[in-house]
Parts: structure tokens; C-alpha cells; sequence
């Protein structure tokens, strides 16, 4: 990410979930509070004509896994939490609501929404403006994954890592080094047992077919002249045992096949996610 400017990634996928709202349906992933999020300017051009930044196959194929992959996270977390999950962590949050529509009664389900200071500070001066109320059951820890551990930014956050807590972090690992992506899942895999996490990420290159390879150059070169380059990526074998050896006792790993079977199935509009989409789920 650039210094001292918030990440512009996290407002291109929060309009594309406001996007969802208003084109697809039915929903996989309904979040009353994305449209009202993204500002009120946003809001109205996006309500004015939401084809006009939704066109193409490609773009329906993004709308459909940030979606699902909230989805994913939402549905685990929900599991989670009859397990006695306390504790939600929201690593790299940008414009997620989950804080603001939280339904569980007060006093469940704490929630730490951690970020680069910079994306964070900018999406409170939104939530301001929008008029969206902090609730009690919340506490933004600003972090830098680069720069400082999670533990190290939870730590002074009241977050008790003696809790079982779950974590997501979705749209975040590409844009980090894969060291920095380790070491935060092996801190993950240090949680209490039934504590969980989902994370979606990319695959190398080296195991992409030439036309996955070119969709994701189009993408890479998109992010990269954002000033976010991917800079991670991952064999989703390889990702399995390194969890397993890091002391997570389950996991699954979401391609295009097990997602659209799970969420997009029979649907007429057709939508559905594209051959790029990888969504982890990891429970201690
Ligand atoms: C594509 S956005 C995804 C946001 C959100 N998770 C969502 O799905 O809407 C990427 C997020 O990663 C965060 N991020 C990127 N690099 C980071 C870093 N080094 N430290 C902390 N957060 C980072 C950005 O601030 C941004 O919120």
C-alpha cells in the first residue's frame, strides 16, 4: 500500500458488494449496510446506473466471489460462534459492515476490525459521515502487517488471545509478503481450540493455465498501478500441509467448482465466480 493513503482496493470491492445489492438476485451475500458505506456519492451514481460499473464477464465474475467469500466468512463465523467463538477478528477490514449489523444480542461477539492505519482512519471519517453509529461491541486496531504483528496491535486492544475467536481476512493476502501471510496464520493456529479462520488468496502463476494466466496479468497489472501489488501467492497443497503443520485440524480449500456448487447453483442470471477464486477455511 501507498504511505498515508487509504487502500483504494478496499473501496473498488466494497462497491462491488454495494453492486450485488442492487443487481443480483437473489443475494448470496446480503448486507443492507454496503450501499449506505461506500458514501453518498458512490451511492447515488451507483443507484443511478449500477450496469454502468458492473459491465462485463469479468466484472461479474469479482462481484460474485467478493460475495461469496463474505459469504463463506459470515456462514463460518456463525458456526463458530455456536461453538463458543467470542471474538471476531476482521484482518484488513476496509469497508466490511459485518460491525454494523452484528445480530448477535450485546456482550456475544466482540469484534476488532484490524487495519493499515491509513485505510482505517479514512473509513471512520465515512462512518461518520454517513451517520452509521459505532456499536459497543467494537474496537478498530490500526496495524500495519508489514510492519508490526497482529499480536502486537491486539495486544493493547483488550483482545484476549485465551479466547475462541474467529478470524477473516478476505482480499488481504496478495498484497502481502507470504512471510508476513505465515506468520499471522501460525498465530491464528495458536488460538484456542474451535477457534477458525477464512481467507481467500491467489495461486501461483506457475499453476495457472495460459488463460487463467492472462486474466490474472489484466488484474495484477490493475491492482499494481493502484499502488497494491499482489506480491503473494500460494499452491493450495503446499497451503494445506503448511497449515496442518502450524496446528490447524481442519481445513477446506473453495476453488471455482466447490463455490459455485455451494452458492450459485441453478440460478438463472447465471452468475457465478471464475477459475481464479480461492477461498481458505481453517479451524484450530
Ligand atoms: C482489497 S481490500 C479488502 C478489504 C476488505 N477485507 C473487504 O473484503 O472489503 C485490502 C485491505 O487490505 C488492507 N491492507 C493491505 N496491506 C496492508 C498492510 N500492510 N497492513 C494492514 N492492512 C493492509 C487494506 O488497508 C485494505 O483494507
Amino acid at each position: 500500500m501507498k504511505e498515508n493513503r487509504p487502500s483504494i482496493t478496499a473501496q473498488h470491492v466494497a462497491m462491488r458488494r454495494a453492486a450485488h445489492q442492487l443487481l443480483d438476485d437473489p443475494k448470496v451475500f446480503d448486507d443492507p449496510v454496503a450501499i449506505l458505506i461506500i458514501g453518498r456519492e458512490s451511492a447515488s451514481a451507483l443507484q443511478a446506473d449500477p450496469g454502468k460499473f458492473e459491465a462485463g464477464l469479468l466484472s461479474s465474475y469479482l462481484r460474485a466471489f467478493m460475495a461469496a467469500r463474505s459469504r463463506y466468512a459470515e456462514d463460518e463465523l456463525a458456526l463458530g460462534v455456536h461453538r463458543g467463538v467470542r471474538q471476531y477478528v476482521i484482518l484488513g477490514a476496509g469497508l466490511d459492515t459485518f460491525a454494523y449489523r452484528n445480530p448477535y444480542p450485546e456482550g456475544v461477539l466482540h469484534v476488532f476490525e484490524v487495519d493499515h492505519p491509513s485505510t482505517q482512519a479514512w473509513k471512520r471519517a465515512r462512518l461518520e459521515e454517513t451517520g452509521i453509529t459505532l456499536p459497543n461491541d467494537l474496537t478498530f486496531v490500526p496495524v500495519d502487517f508489514e510492519t508490526q504483528t497482529i499480536e502486537e496491535g491486539l495486544k493493547g486492544a483488550g483482545y484476549d488471545h485465551g479466547k475462541c475467536t474467529f478470524f477473516s481476512w478476505l482480499g488481504v493476502t496478495p498484497y502481502l509478503m507470504a512471510e508476513a501471510v505465515m506468520a499471522t496464520l501460525r498465530f491464528i493456529a495458536s488460538a484456542p481450540l474451535g477457534s477458525g479462520v477464512v481467507f481467500d488468496y491467489a495461486i501461483s502463476p506457475s499453476l495457472m493455465t495460459p488463460v487463467q494466466r492472462s486474466v490474472f496479468d489484466r488484474l495484477a497489472q490493475r491492482v499494481a498501478s493502484a499502488g497494491e501489488p499482489w506480491q503473494a501467492f500460494f499452491d493450495p497443497l503446499q497451503l494445506m500441509e503448511d497449515l496442518q503443520a502450524m496446528g490447524f485440524g481442519y481445513g477446506e480449500d473453495k476453488g471455482q467448482e466447490e463455490i459455485n456448487e455451494t452458492y450459485f447453483k441453478d440460478r438463472k442470471d447465471g452468475l457465478r465466480v471464475g477459475s481464479l477464486s480461492h477461498v481458505m477455511i481453517a479451524r484450530v
